[in-house]
């Protein structure tokens, strides 16, 4: 079977990248079974064969119109899918699909008809709101780190930029490579539309967002630069759960510091 990623170096380039952080995810721990999801939006890789492309599947609607995703080419990690399978055989464990002129439907294209990921609705309302703010992000990943899910039980946590300034203070780097902070998405039931809407509306001020009692959802010019900023909040999330299994509760940066700190970076 001919593969969509044969002949085509960037479109080979780019899901490469995808499996590579999929690797990432399973390896810390944040993926069990198939814990997770990643979508990117390869349409500035898609030429007129692609276009050409007969669906694999029938038109699918995935709950939300998105105008903006018209004829739009995603690659997604499919459904049921583990994440370390992604990692070793991408083309065997996501797909690629093409969003319909209704901008409320898909159809799988390439290479098998893998259905997507159940949070596709999340992830492309994320798409949506990438090209709308112009920004050119194009990746999108969801994943279940360990240390910042335990800490979206503590209701204390969840004010508003609560969890923000703690994981700043916890260590220079968090607020230099995660300047906008971490928003909080209250708990809503997996896969849903809510879900979606509530993650946007966060996701309008941060590149990360916390789903209480579930994980995070980041976005990002590609894929690796989203997972950067999941694993700085996450090591800020162990530093200050290590210095409490110690006994203490962590000092942290004084206000003053971390002031220096953003005019020192132009944050
Ligand atoms: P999928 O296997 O459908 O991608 O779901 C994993 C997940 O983490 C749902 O929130
Ligand atoms: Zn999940």
């Amino acid at each position: 079977m001919k593969s969509i990623l044969e002949n085509r170096p960037e479109l080979t380039r780019r899901i490469e990248e995808v499996a590579e952080v999929a690797g990432y995810l399973w390896q810390k721990g944040w993926a069990e079974r198939n814990g997770g999801n990643i979508t990117i939006n390869v349409t500035a890789c898609v030429d007129d064969d692609i276009r050409r492309m007969p669906p694999l599947s029938e038109p699918i609607p995935f709950g939300l119109t998105l105008p903006r995703l018209k004829g739009c080419y995603f690659f997604c990690k499919g459904t049921n899918r583990r994440m370390r399978d992604l990692a070793r055989r991408p083309m065997e464990n996501g797909a690629v699909i093409r969003i319909l002129d209704d901008g409320a439907s898909y159809e799988i294209v390439a290479d098998r008809a893998v259905r997507p990921t159940s949070e596709l609705a999340s992830h492309l309302a994320m798409h949506e709101q990438m090209i709308a703010s112009g920004n050119g992000y194009t990746a999108a990943i969801h994943t279940h780190p360990i240390h910042l899910v335990a800490m979206s039980h503590n209701r204390a946590f969840l004010g508003r930029n609560v969890l923000t300034r703690l994981l700043w203070s916890m260590i220079p780097e968090t607020r230099a490579f995660c300047p906008k902070g971490l928003g909080i998405v209250p708990y809503a039931m997996p896969s849903s539309v809510e879900l979606a809407r509530a993650t946007v509306r966060q996701l309008a001020e941060y590149d990360v967002v916390l789903w209480e009692k579930h994980g995070v959802c980041a976005v990002g010019p590609d894929v690796m630069e989203a997972f950067d900023q999941i694993d700085v909040l996450s090591k800020s999330a162990e530093i200050y759960l290590s210095a409490r299994a110690m006994g203490f509760e962590p000092e942290g940066m004084t206000d003053a510091q971390m002031d220096e700190l953003k005019e020192a970076f132009g944050l």
